[in-house]
């Protein structure tokens, strides 16, 4: 098969869809891959470093995407590369659909086959293909709250980890799930006090057994959640409801009585946000301030480290490229439910009930679609 891989357009978007490893991989199963000049640079690889991996340098997006037969991408294709997209292709990247019904109706039109990260399911309902960039958030949420709780950025002046002598910063984080463990890790490790709040007790039960005795864990409802939002200097937002926007845990007449000078990062942005005062921010402009509480609601942080994502989504993404690759989308998705699952659109039709119910269009069960 012949694969693509463009280089990313969206705005401070520095991660690329595969690393040299992966390109390698495919090359090893007899795949040619091209990938677009300068497509690695944000991520901090050189165009030899793809070459030296078996991979061809092409100079323009239009001839990666009218030669290749497979595209692996990371963003959605934005509307200048809508034109490029045909019925003989197979997308491999996020797409967020439900979010976006333009690019919806776009991929419908284009007939091509859309296998969305987002939608990689296994049979435990976990998601492989988040699961990473989770990780990557979490852990920067502690590390962009530290950041902002220093002075000169409008924070409390406050070390997360405190020194001898001085009390450590008290954080709080809303949602024990991949990205609250993460933070909450991040935080215990540098020294924090931390408070971990979930509605999942058995989730409770497993991190208080592996957290360190500085993570307090706490059962989430209002009435913690306003105790502990006004103590604490950095409250990291990290639920989820799948499928769903994100619960609003912390009203706005909660910010009101938070420490002047306090932080919050909401993660949970790209789902609407569990802050009622969040609004997205972006890289260039991280942070707003509310009742004198810093926000952070950057909705796509991972971009911000493009180096480290771009091989974490790598890893989890290469396995499930190379069977696409090496079977096509249609055996690939017969002997793999999990690629089945993500497979959102395909010949013009939705297949993902989520999706269809988001525009109340028709929906079209993959497994009697390619049966
Ligand atoms: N901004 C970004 O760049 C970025 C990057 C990655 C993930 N995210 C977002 O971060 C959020 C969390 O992702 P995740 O991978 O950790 O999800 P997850 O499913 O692993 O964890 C979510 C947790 O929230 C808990 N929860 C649900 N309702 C709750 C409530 N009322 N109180 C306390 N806990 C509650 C769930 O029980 C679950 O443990 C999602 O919205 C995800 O889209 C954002």
């Amino acid at each position: 098969m012949i694969i693509g891989i463009p280089k990313e357009i969206k705005n401070n978007e520095n991660r690329i869809g595969m690393i040299p490893a992966g390109v390698n991989a495919l090359v090893r199963e007899g795949h040619k891959v091209m990938v677009q000049k300068d497509g690695g640079l944000g991520s901090g690889i050189a165009d030899q470093e793809y070459v030296k991996a078996g991979a061809e340098i092409v100079g323009k997006a239009a001839d990666v995407w009218e030669r290749a037969e497979m595209i692996i991408k990371v963003k959605e294709p934005l509307p200048e590369e809508f034109e490029f997209i045909t019925p003989e292709h197979t997308l491999f990247t996020y797409f967020h659909f439900a979010a976006d019904r333009r690019l919806t109706e776009a991929m419908i039109k284009s007939g091509a086959v859309c296998v969305t990260y987002e939608t990689i399911e296994r049979d435990d309902g976990s998601l492989p293909l988040l699961t990473p960039m989770s990780e990557v958030a979490g852990r920067m949420a502690i590390q962009e709250g530290a950041k902002y709780l220093e002075k000169p950025m409008m924070g409390r002046g406050i070390l997360l980890a405190g020194v001898p002598g001085v009390e450590p910063a008290e954080v709080l984080v809303l949602g024990g799930g991949v990205v609250g463990t993460s933070a909450a890790k991040m935080a215990a490790g540098l020294g924090a006090k931390v408070y971990i709040l979930d509605i999942n007790l058995d989730r409770l039960r497993y991190l208080n057994d592996i957290m360190p005795p500085n993570v307090v864990t706490l059962y989430s409802n209002a009435y913690t959640i306003q105790e502990k939002a006004k103590s604490c200097d950095l409250l990291v937002g990290a639920v989820l409801s799948t499928g769903a926007k994100a619960p609003v845990l912390v009203p706005e007449s909660l910010i009101k009585q938070m420490k002047p000078g306090s932080v919050i990062v909401d993660v949970a942005v790209d789902q609407g946000g569990c802050v009622e005062t969040c609004r997205p921010t972006t890289h260039a402009q991280p942070t707003f301030i509310v009742h004198d509480v810093v926000h952070y609601c950057v909705a796509n942080m991972p971009g911000a480290v493009g180096r480290t994502s771009t091989y974490a989504l790598s890893n989890a993404t290469m396995p499930y490229a190379v069977e696409l690759a090496n079977k096509g989308h249609r055996r690939a998705a017969l002997d793999n439910k999990e690629i089945a699952r993500g497979i959102n659109v395909i010949g013009g039709k939705v297949t993902h009930e989520g999706v269809a119910a988001a525009f109340n269009l028709e929906y079209t069960s993959i497994f009697e679609l390619l049966a």
